[in-house]
């Protein structure tokens, strides 16, 4: 099965947010399904593997009209400049992906992203800006929603700033992403690590119909952030969401 986007990937990394609740149910990973353009479902304690590519926005569309996933070979975004990673977070946890920013400037392949899994039944997200010569958005949350095991839509989930709010150094755009001037990144010479951290986490039902709570978690936790509580987290990154510890 071939993935259609340049193969090169990205350094991307899971980092597992581990509480007591998440130790508490460990179990095995039965997924069998590795590629992010093969349909599965899932069970809790399963891995789940998506992808996100990376993209100018009007490379997400057909005819310049239809959002197509990724997968779909009309889009043709092999072809394109573009960028894949791709993940497997654990099914019902919430993790922090990242995507190292060294040697990778998102702004140098169209500065738009789209996470998206599966072919018959392909899902995908919506474009969101990271960024362009001028701003760099390096936060983002990201939802997974399943029914009866099967991935149905993913959403990035914004919260109109409020990570950000009175710090200095970042930009409010369009009342929804905290935004760092592209000029401070270290791969422009600057002094600031613009490795983006994408927290996902999972609502819906798996296939037997469990629920997903990890969502429900980070909607309620929100306001005291998560991010303190990620193990191993570098500390170039963590530094960038000080304002939420
Ligand atoms: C592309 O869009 C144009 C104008 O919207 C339409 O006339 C044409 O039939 C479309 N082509 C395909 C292959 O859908
Ligand atoms: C970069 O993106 C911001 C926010 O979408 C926009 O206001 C600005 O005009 C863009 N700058 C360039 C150089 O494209
Ligand atoms: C990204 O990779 C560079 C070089 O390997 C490393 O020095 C840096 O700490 C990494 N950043 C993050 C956020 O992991």
């Amino acid at each position: 099965m071939a993935i259609p986007v340049t193969s090169i990937l990205l350094i991307a990394v899971v980092i597992t947010l581990s509480t007591a609740a998440y130790l508490a149910e460990s179990s095995s990973d039965n997924n069998r399904i590795f590629s992010p353009c093969t349909d599965s479902t899932v069970e809790k304690s399963d891995g789940f593997t998506f992808g996100i590519v990376f993209a100018a926005r009007t490379a997400f569309f057909f005819n310049n009209s239809v959002q197509l996933s990724p997968c779909d070979r009309r889009l043709s975004l092999s072809s394109a400049n573009s960028q894949l990673s791709v993940f497997r977070p654990k099914v019902d946890e919430i993790s922090l992906l990242t995507v190292n920013s060294s040697g990778f400037s998102p702004d140098s392949y169209g500065g738009y992203m789209v996470a998206f899994a599966g072919r018959k039944y392909a899902a995908r997200s919506i474009p969101a800006f990271v960024a362009n010569s001028t701003y760099t958005v390096t936060s983002f949350t990201l939802a997974l929603e399943f029914k009866k095991g099967r991935l149905q839509n993913l959403y990035w989930k914004r919260d109109g700033c409020s990570s950000c709010s009175g710090k200095s150094n970042f930009v409010c755009l369009n009342n929804q992403d905290c935004a760092l001037r592209t000029s401070s990144c270290k791969t422009k010479g600057g002094s600031v690590d613009c490795s983006l951290g994408i927290q996902v986490a999972f609502s819906g039902t798996d296939k037997h119909e469990s629920v997903f709570n990890s969502w429900y978690e980070v909607k309620n936790l929100r306001q005291y952030s998560l991010f303190g509580l990620y193990k191993n987290l570098k500390d170039s990154l963590t530094s960038q969401y000080s304002s939420f510890f």
